[in-house]
């Protein structure tokens, strides 16, 4: 268990590495000389402060001369050191601050990019991920200024200890005989709130999960009260768990605190007691003691800082592995020719396996150049997933794909996926104008956004410039939205999942038939379209049917309707 504890606190301390080498060293290192300099002053104000006390003391036994002018020297060196300290101090602690949020921005900058060049088959639950990104990014970005805060408490106690060792030799070996007991219990407690930690944040990723689902699922919620007092006793159980873990956390946490202040108070007790000694026997002036009962905070409380902050990097593992997870998310790479003109997309014999489960089992498909293909058959038959093949979602393990008579993969997968645009049945609007919600920030003259969104059979837009609110569209207005974007950007091929279903057959015809019409003139390659419905296919020239991961039957559409004998191909 503790040396499962020690490769965790090196595992973070490897990430706190590399996090302050990449984003935090310069801000790192201006704070540790601030912070240097301040030790400096402070040494310096508590040799004059016990001077200062000891001229006091003298004043008591001997009527001095010139006793004003001697207060107002120590006052106003004392004020004018103050006022330093309170200025260096202002600037070192907001300096170790920007540490962190440097490692913020930079962490959630490579988080989000991470994301956005990842393989798609690679990606974590998304529901968990929103969690990684609110919660654990913030956390764990307090070890970019790790390094730096390390540097501080490294300086305060050699500085520190030098200025008590001035003050009182005896009294410095008393207070090093109290830094074992502070190891044993860092040892002690770092371990255990490791590990409570680290179940509290499973318990964090449960909860978050079965939220998402009850917030991405509100309507069915609203709607199936037997649904609602499912999801809420379920959400209810996830919190309930959740609070029992962190009640552990805070107990230990609670406890390392309580024990480091107790430990340093009794430290200030002996020093007082044994400097009442020496001061008694003139061993040392009184001055020397409140001196140093003073600055030996300065010694202990770095190391309990030091100890404390190891103990919570064991605790920040479980945050570090879950944003680690998704930065080395492998990524794409995006290298190849760049697709431009599609002649023809050839699939033989495609297989494709995720988990050890056969989701394509031999598949075959032609598309060519000025036609409109369907592909139907029933629900798992592998249509999507033949799809998304076909776009580099999954890779086959088995056959292989030709686009242009070349190897697929020997294009750049952006260029293949700005030319061949697959819309899935859950279209994505966004919270924008119709114009970005088209264009996505390129600059697209008004004409040709419009003649896209006439395509798509956008009829309920008066002005580019009008705010989408996706919660007020219809599903039938989404869709058709996500076509117009498609549109906009010159495809070549488009692979429609069931991206019309909501919408009306006779819109739906009125767009399949634009499309066609855009295939025959040339401006568009080719669409495939995965559709349940038989009328669909009166709109396109060739079908393929899939059943479990393979096509059974394919032809043109009578043809395919007389000899594959399949009820939902009926008209
Ligand atoms: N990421 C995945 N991991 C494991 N199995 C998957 C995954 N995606 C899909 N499947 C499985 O692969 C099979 C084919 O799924 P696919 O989504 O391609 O079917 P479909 O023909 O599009 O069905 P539908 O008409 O319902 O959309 C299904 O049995 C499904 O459960
Ligand atoms: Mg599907």
């Amino acid at each position: 268990m503790e040396a499962d504890g020690e490769r965790r606190v090196r595992y973070v301390l490897g990430f706190a590495y590399r996090v302050t080498r990449r984003y935090s060293l310069l801000v790192s290192l201006v704070a540790l000389v601030i912070w240097i300099v301040l030790l400096l002053v402070f040494f310096y104000y508590t040799l004059v402060m016990k001077g200062f006390i000891d001229y006091l003391v003298s004043l008591l036994q001997a009527t001095k001369a010139a006793w004003f002018h001697g207060i107002l020297r120590y006052a106003l060196i004392l004020l004018g050191l103050w006022a330093l300290k309170y200025g260096l101090n202002i600037l070192g602690e907001y300096l170790l601050r920007l540490t962190g949020l440097a490692a913020l921005e930079g962490l959630a900058t490579e988080f989000i990019r991470s994301l956005a060049w990842a393989r798609p088959s690679k990606l974590p639950e998304r529901g968990d991920i929103v969690g990684r990104f609110m919660s654990d990014l913030s956390r764990v970005s307090e070890l970019g200024g790790f390094l730096a805060s390390l540097g501080v408490q490294v300086a305060r106690i050699v500085i520190g200890s030098v200025l008590l060792y001035v003050l009182s030799p005896v009294l410095f070996a008393v207070t090093l005989i109290i830094v074992p007991i502070y190891y044993v219990v860092f040892r002690v407690s770092s371990g255990k709130l490791a590990i409570v930690s680290e179940r509290e944040r499973q318990a964090f990723s449960r909860l978050s999960m079965v939220f998402r689902e009850f917030v991405e699922g509100i309507l069915h919620v609203k709607a199936l009260p037997r649904m609602r007092s499912y999801l809420s006793a379920v959400s209810e159980r996830n919190i309930s768990s959740w609070g029992s873990r962190l009640r552990s956390v805070f107990f230990y946490d609670v406890f390392f605190n309580q024990s480091f202040n107790s430990l340093y108070d009794v430290v200030r007790l002996i020093v007082l007691i044994i400097g009442g000694f020496l001061v008694a026997r003139g061993e040392t002036t009184i001055g020397s003691v409140i001196a140093f009962t003073n600055a030996v905070y300065n010694v202990f409380e770095p190391i309990a800082n030091i100890s404390y902050s190891f103990a919570a990097l064991g605790e920040l593992y479980p945050y570090v592995k879950r944003v680690e997870e998704v930065l080395v998310l492998e990524p794409e790479h995006d290298t190849g020719e760049r697709l431009g003109r599609v002649n023809s997309i050839k699939a033989r014999d495609v297989v494709v396996e995720v988990d050890g489960r056969v989701l394509l089992n031999g598949a075959s498909l032609t598309v060519r150049r000025g036609n409109v293909y369907a592909v139907m058959g029933s629900t798992g038959a592998g249509k999507t997933t033949l799809l998304l093949t076909l776009i580099r979602f999954y890779e086959p393990s088995k056959g292989e794909i030709r686009i242009n008579d070349h190897d697929y993969r020997a294009y750049s997968v952006s260029s293949l996926r700005e030319k061949i645009v697959y819309l899935p049945q859950q279209p994505l609007v966004l919270r924008a104008s119709i114009r970005d919600n088209i264009a996505l920030g390129e600059s697209l003259p008004d004409d040709e956004v419009w003649r896209a969104l006439r395509l798509a059979g956008v009829d309920f837009v008066a002005s580019l410039d009008e705010a989408v609110d996706p919660s007020k569209l219809s599903d039938g207005q989404k869709q058709r939205l996500a076509l117009a974007r498609a549109l906009a950007h010159s495809p070549e091929v488009l692979l429609l999942d069931e991206a019309l279903n909501a919408v009306d057959e006779q819109t739906e015809a009125r767009i399949l038939a634009g499309l066609r019409n855009e295939v025959a003139s040339d401006r568009l390659g080719a669409v495939v379209i995965v559709t349940h419905r038989s009328a669909t296919l009166s709109h396109v020239d060739y079908v393929y049917v899939l059943e479990n991961g393979r096509v059974v039957c394919d032809g043109e559409p009578r043809e395919v309707l007389r000899k594959c004998n399949r009820t939902e191909l009926q008209v």
